[in-house]
């Protein structure tokens, strides 16, 4: 059974408005559990065990929030920052009460796929080095790649810090004097594609990143853009 939580907790996370707002509520008598009328906001309650009513509409309570966001460049993926735009101020208002957090780092030049939610759990899973969970990146490169660019991907590439990375795929998809790849690696060192590309002497000229995992980046996100992730999304997330 889940752990009783503060009344007034539930529901701000259930999107019905500040904690402020919401004590006002139920001091109001707006609000029952089980259908007795509660005025103390602090009480403790059973989410999914007791029925919430708030101005009469049975509450749906859920804990766990979870937003694709096909991230544009200029925004960090922190969840504050004193200088930079962060890819929070990018989710829409009706997810603000949620504590979200992006699961992972995309620089703040590399666009496309980012998870944000609240539920940590899922997060340490997807990003526990020992998962080796893969993620797949756009890349145009200022340069041709060969044969022997592809065979040092597979064989895994020393970084600039003496780092062997392990075995990743590298696809050619044109080629070109700036030429566009698909990349799929296993582990995320900071600046891991960058540097891998970086330590064969091509620069990588544009990132993005359209897997992680069994999730793939849904094309009609424009840059900016936040959807939750469909039931189907998320149960292919968390196997
Ligand atoms: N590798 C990079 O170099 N940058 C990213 O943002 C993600 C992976």
């Amino acid at each position: 059974m889940k752990d009783k939580i503060r009344l007034d907790k539930l529901l701000a996370n259930s999107g019905l408005g500040s904690r402020k707002e919401i004590k006002k509520t139920v001091r109001e008598g707006k609000v029952a559990v089980n259908g007795t009328i509660v005025t103390d906001s602090s009480v403790h309650v059973h989410p999914g065990e007791d029925m919430i009513t708030f101005d009469g509409v049975v509450v749906n309570y859920r804990e766990f929030i979870y937003l694709m966001l096909n991230k544009p460049g200029g925004f960090v993926s922190a969840t504050v920052d004193h200088r930079e735009n962060t890819v929070i101020e990018l989710v829409p208002e009706r997810f603000r009460h949620f504590e979200l957090f992006p699961v992972g780092r995309l620089d703040k030049d590399t666009e496309g796929l980012l998870l944000l939610t609240n539920d940590g759990k899922l997060a340490h899973e997807l990003l526990a080095p020992r998962k080796h969970v893969p993620k797949t990146y756009f890349v145009k490169i200022g340069g041709r790649i060969t044969e022997e660019h592809k065979k040092r991907f597979a064989e895994g590439i020393v970084l600039d810090d003496g780092y062997m990375t392990m075995p990743s795929r590298l696809s050619l998809l044109k080629s070109g004097d700036v030429s566009e790849a698909e990349v799929v690696i296993h582990e995320g060192k900071y600046h891991q594609v960058k540097r891998m590309f970086g330590a064969l002497g091509l620069p990588v000229v544009y990132l993005k990143r359209t897997a992680m995992g069994s999730l793939t980046l849904d094309e009609s996100l424009a840059p900016g853009e936040i959807r939750e992730l469909s039931a189907e999304e998320l149960a292919l997330l968390k196997t």
